[in-house]
């Protein structure tokens, strides 16, 4: 027996035939395109096609290889562990998981402790890679809350661990909530921190980056997500509003020393779109052979599903002191010549 195509699957059919075929022409393009560019707020997969897990993270660059570190929310975990996830890229698109970094808590703060925003250095004297991560949790096991206030360091003697926790401390003997970091073009590290009675700080590491050593400078503004960059003779230090996970407008200020004097800050996008939904995280500097571009990575918090919070990852605007984050639309980079190009 013959089998006819009843008239709704024949006019299907006939819709989607060229559908088809324009798809499977298309196809190898936009996959291409989609592989060799960075898609802002979209899932971006590792590997091993699963999403990436490095909120609130840094970059290392160690050769020609960039490890991408962040806080691993992923579900299903131990739940009285703390996660940092590590990822490696050579052109900053295509991301290898290398490994899930597991803590306990260091300190018996309890089951509410917070492990937020770990960011990785390379000391060059020591060999060691050092953790900083911001370390917190309520005065009472029983509670919630940020009010330990703390950083905790620690060690690895390769990039993606095991690391093995070394201590936990107020830098300077202030408090410090988020922490960001930045190490200058002479190799000095800095840790950049938020003191909730004061402001935001920049301090400088000792010198087996263990400690936190010297204060570099105070900025009286509330901020937190802090990020700094050296572009062509001129510091660009970063952070947003205090509004837990919501986004809010990001600012920026200037200076041609670490030390000051900062310039006002200025907003990094147009205020309504408060910072297209992200919150400033790191800023990272990728120079090449034509170009040195500034990277602004921000996270795209979803608090009721922190696991799937998403990047925005967008080259900045660069120039004359002033410092704009483009609205978000596909992007590549070449690693080679350090050149951006947007793709709409
Ligand atoms: C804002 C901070 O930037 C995040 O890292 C996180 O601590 C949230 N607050 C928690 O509300």
């Amino acid at each position: 027996m013959r089998l006819r195509p009843v008239p709704a699957l024949r006019a299907a059919t006939s819709l989607l035939a060229p559908l088809l075929a324009a798809l499977l022409l298309a196809g190898p393009v936009a996959l291409a395109q989609q592989q060799s560019s960075i898609h802002p707020g979209e899932v971006w997969n590792d590997n091993r096609g699963l999403p990436i897990q490095a909120h609130g993270g840094g970059i290392l660059q160690r050769g020609k290889l960039y490890y991408w570190f962040g806080e691993d929310r992923s579900q299903g975990l131990d739940p009285a562990l703390r996660y940092v996830g590590c990822y490696s890229s050579r052109d900053l698109v295509h991301w290898r998981f290398r490994r899930r970094i597991a803590f306990a808590d260091p300190e018996g703060i309890g089951p509410n402790w917070i492990l937020e925003r770990p960011k990785v250095f390379y000391n060059n004297r020591t060999r060691k890679y050092v953790m900083y991560m911001h370390l917190d949790g309520p005065l009472h096991p029983s509670e919630h809350g940020y009010r330990l206030a703390k950083v905790g360091v620690a060690v690895s003697n390769r990039p993606d661990g095991p690391y093995h926790f070394v201590r936990s401390f107020r830098p300077l003997g202030h408090e410090s909530r988020d922490i960001g970091q930045f190490v200058d073009d002479d190799g000095s590290a800095y840790l950049i921190f938020e003191d909730r009675p004061y402001g935001f700080r920049i301090a400088q590491l000792s010198a087996d980056y263990l400690s936190v050593e010297r204060e570099v400078a105070l900025l009286p503004m509330h901020l937190e997500g802090g990020a700094l960059v050296h572009w062509h003779g001129l510091y660009y230090v970063l952070g947003s509003h205090l509004s837990g996970w919501d986004p809010n407008p990001n600012l920026y200020a200037t200076a041609e020393h670490l030390e000051g004097p900062w310039s006002e800050f200025r907003d990094l996008a147009p205020p309504a779109e408060r910072t297209y939904g992200s919150q400033s995280t790191f800023l990272l500097k990728v120079t090449g052979s034509r170009a040195s571009s500034v990277v602004f990575l921000g996270d795209i918090w979803k608090p009721k599903a922190l696991w799937d919070s998403r990047y925005l990852w967008m080259p900045l605007q660069l120039g004359d002191g002033r410092m704009a984050l483009p609205s978000p639309q596909p992007w590549s980079i070449n690693i080679k010549t350090g050149e951006t190009s947007l793709q709409r």
